[in-house]
């Protein structure tokens, strides 16, 4: 059977039929990645090389890329980036907004209402525009975030969840996922975060929420429900906050969401408070690095992204 199967192969290729009829090879699920920048310039040179290093078919991933209310050169970096990679994606959707600041905001680093709506709003349009593209994957990825492990697409897909999140590690405590939530949908601290975040305890966990880096498989049908957008959901009694929208989207949805810690995946930065300075972001990028070094880690960084920051970056 074998040689009458390897002849059928010689002959057609002889007969000038193209060969991968002889071995079928499937293409890899198209992936969305969605990235939302704001005043990232600091970061953007490593979150970008590292997104740039993953091991996955580029012509299988699609860019959406939205930016406003920016006072660094964020906006310079990422036209500069895309143009020199857009030719390696399936497709690259940029759309940056030139206005400094939101009228109802006490500083760059303030939550206030209106930037609120404004995240929601994009975070709904980057997935509703995922699901019209039919794209398989979504990955909805913030810009203070190093990827390490090359295989995370590979690695999260293989996962076959609808949401799954791989951990991420900071200099502090902090990282990109929830496993304890009050009945007012705060923040709580578990005697189980500890270890999962230290990798003590390795393996794949039920979380109350994931952010930050986090993939949904758009092929299940129960991720149509899936929705930043508090209106959307029945009797919601959250705050307007994407994220929490998102979890309790899920919940409602009986969508498990999962953080995954087996292998080390990459790095997020401590989230800024609302008097926190650029310099002390800074502060905190190198405290980041060392812990990089720490775990025997390597961030990589394209030279002229790096260049571009310093030569360009505009003083305050
Ligand atoms: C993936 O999960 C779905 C259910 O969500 C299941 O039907 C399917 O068989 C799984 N695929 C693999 C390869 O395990
Ligand atoms: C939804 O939340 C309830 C209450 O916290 C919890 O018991 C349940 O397991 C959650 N459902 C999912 C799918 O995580």
């Amino acid at each position: 059977m074998f040689h009458a199967g390897k002849t059928l192969c010689v002959f057609l290729f002889l007969a000038l039929i193209p060969g991968h009829i002889c071995s079928t090879r499937i293409k890899y699920p198209t992936v969305l990645i969605s990235i939302l920048a704001r005043n990232k310039a600091h970061t953007l040179p490593y979150f970008l090389s590292s997104l740039e290093r993953l091991n996955y078919p580029k012509d299988r991933i699609a860019l959406r890329i939205r930016s406003d209310h920016n006072i660094d050169n964020t906006v310079e970096i990422l036209e500069k980036w895309i143009v020199s990679v857009q030719h390696q994606y399936h497709s690259i959707n940029s759309e940056f907004v030139d206005s400094d600041s939101y009228s109802d905001e006490q500083g760059p680093n303030d939550w206030s209402r209106l930037r609120f709506e404004n995240v929601i709003s994009l975070r709904e349009s980057a997935l509703n525009y995922a699901r019209r593209v039919w794209a398989d994957y979504f990955l909805t990825l913030d810009c203070d975030v190093f990827l390490t492990n090359t295989n995370i697409l590979h690695y999260l897909i293989a996962k076959n969840l609808t949401v799954v999140a791989p951990m991420l590690r900071s200099s502090g405590l902090y990282s990109n996922f929830w496993l304890g939530m009050t009945d007012e949908y705060y923040y709580l601290r578990t005697d189980d975060y500890k270890p999962v975040v230290n990798r003590e305890k390795l393996g794949c966990f039920d979380t109350k929420m994931v952010h930050t880096c986090v993939l949904v498989d758009l092929r299940k049908i129960e991720s149509d429900r899936l929705t930043y957008v508090p209106e959307n959901i029945d009797e919601y009694d959250g705050p307007r906050d994407d994220i929490i929208t998102f979890a309790i989207a899920a919940n409602k949805s009986d969508i498990p969401l999962t953080v995954c810690n087996e292998e080390m995946f990459g790095f997020v930065m401590i989230p800024l408070e609302q008097d926190d300075t650029v310099a002390f972001d800074m502060l905190q990028l190198t405290n980041l690095k060392l812990e990089v070094l720490n775990v025997q880690e390597k961030l990589y960084v394209r030279d002229d992204l790096v260049e571009y920051t310093v030569v360009q970056g505009r003083s305050r």
